[in-house]
Formats: C-alpha cells, structure tokens, sequence
C-alpha cells in the first residue's frame, strides 16, 4: 500500500474514532439509548457497554470466534488476517492487533449492511450477528498492535 493510501486510512480511523466519541455522551447510562437502535440489546444479553451500541464484548468467545472457518472462503479471520490479526497472509490485508475495537466493529458494521464492500471480506460480515462483532472487535482491539502514525516516517 502506498505512503498516501496509509495515511489516508489512518486518517479515516481517526475520523471515525473521534466522531464515534463525540455522538456517544454516556458509556454507562443505557436509559439514553434509543429502544430501536440497532444491536440494542435484550433479553438475556449483557446490557449496552460500547459506544457502537454493540452489546459488551467477550474477549475468550471472539478469540473462538477468529478461528472459526467461514462458509463463504472456508478460512477463518486469522487465516487471512494472522494470528493476533498481525500477520496478514497478503501484504495489502490490514492488521487488525490493537485498533480501536469501535473502529472494528464498525467496519464489520459497515461490511455487513453493504455499506463497505470488499470481495473478500464482505462475504466474512454477512450474516454474522451484533453478539459476534462484539466479540471479535473486543479480541482484535486486545492483541499486541502493530499500527503506527506517520511519526518519523521521512
Ligand atoms: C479471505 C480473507 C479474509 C478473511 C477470511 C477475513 N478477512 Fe477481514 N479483511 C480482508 C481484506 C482483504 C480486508 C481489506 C478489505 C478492504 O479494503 O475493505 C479486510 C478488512 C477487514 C477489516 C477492516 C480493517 C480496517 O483497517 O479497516 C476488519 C475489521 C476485518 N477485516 C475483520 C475480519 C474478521 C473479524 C474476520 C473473521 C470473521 C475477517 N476479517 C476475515 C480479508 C479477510
């Protein structure tokens, strides 16, 4: 990936990272959530902690789940994405380790309502439930990072 593509999609991440913080008032005051906000959750399912207004993420289910072979390609995040999501198998595969785990899900968001599209990953975010977003985000955002800014970079 280029220099200039790199720091665009920092850049994009930042822009999402800092509006997801300025729509999101309160983390812990479920009573502002609207009732038909997507992924809302219900019933048996942890109350809302994320300021995606994801349910709370479970670091051991999204580790399992990383591993799970998917229909569509039959490989799984880490197959394509490496272990701790930071030894893609292709050098243009973004590393997943240590991203914001609201910028996470919301990609896997975006991938899932058609929003984002990408022959590759498209196919992995279809079909797959608010639970399991969660989840994964919270196990990415949790491993080593290997992401950096321009800093130093000549
Ligand atoms: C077949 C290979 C493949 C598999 C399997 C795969 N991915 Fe991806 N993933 C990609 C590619 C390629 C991209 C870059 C797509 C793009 O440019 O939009 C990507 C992008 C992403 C992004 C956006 C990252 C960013 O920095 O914007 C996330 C999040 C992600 N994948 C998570 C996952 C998760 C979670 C799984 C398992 C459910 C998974 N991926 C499975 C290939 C894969």
């Amino acid at each position: 990936m280029s220099k200039a593509a790199q720091f665009t999609r920092h850049a994009i991440a930042l822009s999402v990272a800092v509006l997801m913080a300025a729509c999101s008032p309160s983390h812990e005051d479920s009573s502002t959530q609207s009732p038909d906000q997507p992924g809302q959750a219900s019933g048996d399912l942890p109350a809302p902690s994320s300021s995606a207004g994801l349910p709370a993420g479970r670091l051991a289910a999204g580790e399992a789940r990383a591993q799970v072979k998917g229909k569509a390609t039959g490989q799984s995040c880490i197959d394509c994405h490496g272990a701790d999501g930071n030894a893609p198998i292709d050098p243009t595969y973004p590393k997943l380790g240590g991203q914001y785990s609201d910028y996470l899900a919301h990609a896997l968001q975006a991938y899932r309502s058609g929003d984002r599209q990408h022959a590759l990953m498209t196919p992995q975010a279809t079909g797959i439930s608010d639970q399991e977003i969660a989840d994964l985000a919270a196990y990415f955002a949790s491993r080593p990072t290997q992401l950096r800014d321009l800093h130093g970079v000549k």
